[in-house]
This record gives structure tokens, sequence and C-alpha cells, in this order.
């Protein structure tokens, strides 16, 4: 159950909205001219999506975007935070603009603006196209500039009505996942060679930016994800982590502590696989974004593929970071041998959601006033642009889906979001991940993070209790 204690208020003007991804609720992968994605060619291989779905049809949201809107206007949020997938736009990844792609975006933003609700477009949520995969995709510096272009193409037909833009969703997940791991699309399996990955997209980011701001964008940003890392020492329960803007503490008393100050006397190799994990998950995307250049502790990082030059275009001002935040992670040092700087550990104590994932609010305070002490200044106002959790939600006999797990997951965070603000962190708005049920890249339909429960098979919505909870919570006075 949520805290009994009343939520604290948040600043006026503090924007509730709720997000979702084109891949993750779009379907109608070929109407209106679209091309393939990355997404469509790597969920059609055997074995790689859990329950082998793809995003062929996940919400129809192409065709039921009205509907949903209506269902946002009920909510009550004031922003809505979509992207635009690459492929409507132009279709092989190269060329003039597809008009009925434009055109789809152009009446949900329109459908946004008439029931009050800002749109907030995402720009790249991992759905290349194709054809500029089977060009090297994230790899080659020509991806940079060729996501340059179709900002500007967007821009052109949307810059007028849509409030805040977002380049990137979560870089890191994609270098990752996408070119390191191979457990998202497009597959690659580069492991520490997926650096330029890294670099091509804070490059195509920096060159984004500037092509929005040429249009006249209302405000410009990026979307992070981040994770605080604790050192678990061996045999023990969770210690202070000291320093980083993730390093943390479990018991909430020193997420300020300096860097390098221990409470749980962490060793001098748990704190350098801290640092390196910190540095490859947190800081690569942080650091250069912010006029720091790439931080040197990053594993993998082989600098060869950076020109002079690309970090000034990277590091061009921006009027908000997009903060996406799920859970910590645990690392120690590693064994003797190992290839990796660091070894990831299971998060023990916490509850956890049905992904196996700790529910840990403390680790949002602690990520926010750790950005704020690790960037000071220079930090730009944030946006917690994704937050939230997957339970295996059904709707009962009665035509009610209770889901009491995902209000306390939100409670608890919210309670933490505005603690952090209320110690000088300066939090703009909070978006729920995610709207609706949806498509959860390789466990397909499997994982359920909506407000709204989505019967596949119907397409039937049912705001969940979550729903209530959170429009009671946007519209209290
Ligand atoms: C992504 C979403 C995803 C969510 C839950 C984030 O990494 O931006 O697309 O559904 O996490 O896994």
């Amino acid at each position: 159950m949520s805290d009994s204690a009343p939520m604290p208020g948040f600043p006026d003007g503090f924007t509730w909205g709720a997000a979702t991804a084109a891949y993750q609720i779009e379907g109608a992968t070929r109407d209106g001219g679209r091309g393939p994605s990355v997404w469509d060619t790597f969920a059609a291989q055997p074995g790689r999506i859990a329950d082998g779905g793809t995003g062929e049809v996940a919400c129809d949201h192409y065709h039921r975007y009205a509907e949903d809107v209506a269902l946002m206007a009920d909510l009550g949020i004031g922003a809505y935070r979509f992207s635009i997938a690459w492929p409507r736009i132009q279709p092989a990844g190269t060329g003039p603009a597809n008009a009925d792609g434009l055109a789809f975006y152009d009446r949900l933003v329109d459908e946004l603006l008439s029931h009050g609700i800002d749109p907030v477009a995402t720009l790249f949520h991992w759905d290349l196209p194709q054809a500029l995969e089977d060009r090297g995709g994230w790899l080659t510096r020509d991806t940079a500039q060729r996501f340059a272009g179709y900002a500007d193409m967007v821009a052109e037909r949307l810059a007028d009505r849509v409030r805040l833009w977002i380049t990137l969703n979560e870089p890191f997940v994609h270098m990752t996942f996408g070119y390191g791991l191979g457990v998202h699309a497009p597959g690659r399996t580069e492991m520490f060679g997926a650096f330029p990955a890294a670099h091509h997209q804070l490059l195509g980011h920096g060159l984004a930016v500037a092509a929005l701001r040429a249009r006249g964008a209302a405000a410009v940003g990026i979307t992070n994800n981040y994770s605080p890392v604790r050192i678990i020492g061996a045999g023990t329960t969770t210690t202070d982590t000291g320093g980083g803007a993730g390093a943390t503490s479990t018991s909430g008393t020193s997420a300020g502590a300096d860097p390098g100050t221990t409470s749980g006397g962490a060793e001098l190799a748990d704190r350098a696989a801290r640092d390196a994990y910190h540095a490859l998950h947190n800081r690569l995307f942080t650091d250069p974004l912010l006029g720091r250049g790439y931080p040197e502790q990053a594993p993998g990082l082989d600098l060869s593929v950076v020109r002079d030059g690309d970090l000034d275009v990277i590091a061009a001002p921006i009027d908000t970071l997009g903060v996406n935040y799920y859970n910590p992670t645990g690392v120690r040092a590693p064994e003797k041998g190992s290839p990796l700087p660091f070894e990831l550990v299971p998060l023990a104590g916490f509850p956890r959601t049905s992904f196996d994932w700790p529910v840990v609010p403390d680790g949002l305070y602690d990520l926010l006033v750790g950005l704020r002490r690790e960037y000071g200044a220079g930090l730009p106002p944030i946006q917690i642009t994704e937050n939230g959790c997957a339970y295996d939600d059904v709707v009962g006999p009665d035509g009610r889906c209770a889901d009491p797990e995902r209000i306390a997951y939100l409670d608890g965070h919210l309670r933490a979001v505005a603690r952090a603000i209320d110690d000088g962190v300066d939090v703009r708005g909070y978006f729920v991940w995610s709207l609706l049920d949806n498509f959860e890249w390789a466990e397909g339909y499997t994982k359920r993070f909506g407000l709204v429960h989505v019967d596949y098979a119907t397409q039937t919505r049912t705001p969940k209790s979550s729903f209530s909870w959170y429009r009671a919570l946007i519209n209290r006075r």
C-alpha cells in the first residue's frame, strides 16, 4: 500500500505526464508508407522475443490514437511524451519526408493540443530505419548526420506545436543492449567495441539540437537512463558507496557523501568497480553533454572515432535533462582475470516487480541529488521522463484491474522526487512509464507497465486502479 502520510506538494507549474514509444504502441508497421525498422527485423527472428511477439499490431495506437488521447484527457495529464518513428518519416532512411508519416504525428499533436495536453516528442526511441542499419547504423558517423536531417524534417512540420523535444531515448541502453550485448535490435554483439554507437548517438544529438533550434523549437533535451550504483560487499548487505551521480547509500543517510568516503568499509577494489560502472552507465552520456568530455574511467573507451569539434557539438546547451529511473545497480570488484572491471550483483532485500527489478525509491532521490552534486550549476532543469514498473495485472470478473503494487511504487518514487526538490534539485515534471501496457522489447507482451490495461486480443483499454490514483494526485488542490 502507499504511504499513509499525505503526499508532499509539488512546485507550481510542475508537469504531470505519461510516456510511450512508437514501436511499443503504434502497430500499423506497414501503414502510411512506413518502412521497416531494426525492431521489425529483430522481432521477426526466432528466439529474439520472449513470447515471439512483434510490434506489428501492438496497441494499434496508430488507428486508435484519438481514443488514447481521450484517456489521457480523462487522466488529467498536462503533457504526453511519445516518440516519432523515423521509418514513418523516412521509410528508406534517406530522401524526402513521407507525407503520410508526418500527417500522422500532425494529427496526434493537434488532438493532444485540443485536449490541453502538451506534446513532448522524442525523435529516436530505438527504431532506426533498417536501411540505415544496413549501412552500419549507429556504429557509423553518417547516421549522426542523417539523424539531424530527419530532425529538421520533423521540426519543420511540428516545431510550432511541440512543447519539448527529446532527441534520443536512453543512448546507454541502445548502445549496450542493441550494439554491445545483442539482446535488443539490431542484435550486434560488439561488447565494449560498441562505444562508437555512444559517440555517434551523442553527435547526432548535438547536430539535431542545432537543427531543432534553427526551426524555432520551443525547448530541447535528451533522455538518459540513470542507475545509481551501490557496492554490495562480499557476504554482506548493501553498503554505502559514497560519491558519483548515482552513488548512494541504502540507509538514505549519506546520499550527499563525498566521493571516497565510505560508511561500510568498501574496499578500494570495490570502489574502483563502482566508479567504472558509474562512468559507463551514467557519466558516459552526461559528462560530454555538459561540456566535460568523456570520463576516462569508462571501460572500452576508444576515442579514435572522436573528431576535432565533436565534443563542442555534443555540448550544445540544452533546456532539459530527461531522467529515466527504474532501479539502482549493485556492483563489486570482479574476480581476478575477469574481462570486466566490475561484477554486477543483484540487490537483495527489496520488493521486486514482475521484471524482478528491485523497488528502491531512495535510489531516485540519491540519483537526483547526486546529479546536482556532480554537475552543480551546469545541470539543466530535470524532467523525470520515465519511471514505472511491471506487474502481472489482470482484469477481474468485475471488469476492474487492481494494481496496488504500482500505486505503492509510484507513491514511493514521487515522494523521493519531492524530497529531492525540497533539497534543491530543479525537477520540473514527472512522466509515468507507461500510459498503456505495451510491447516490452525483448520481453514482448509479457510485461505490463501501463496505467491502462490493454487486452491485446480485443484492444480493449481498462484503466487500472493506479490510473484513478494518479488522476486524484494530479487533480488535488
Ligand atoms: C525504455 C522503455 C522501456 C522501459 C521499461 C526504458 O528503458 O525507454 O522503452 O519500456 O524502460 O523497460
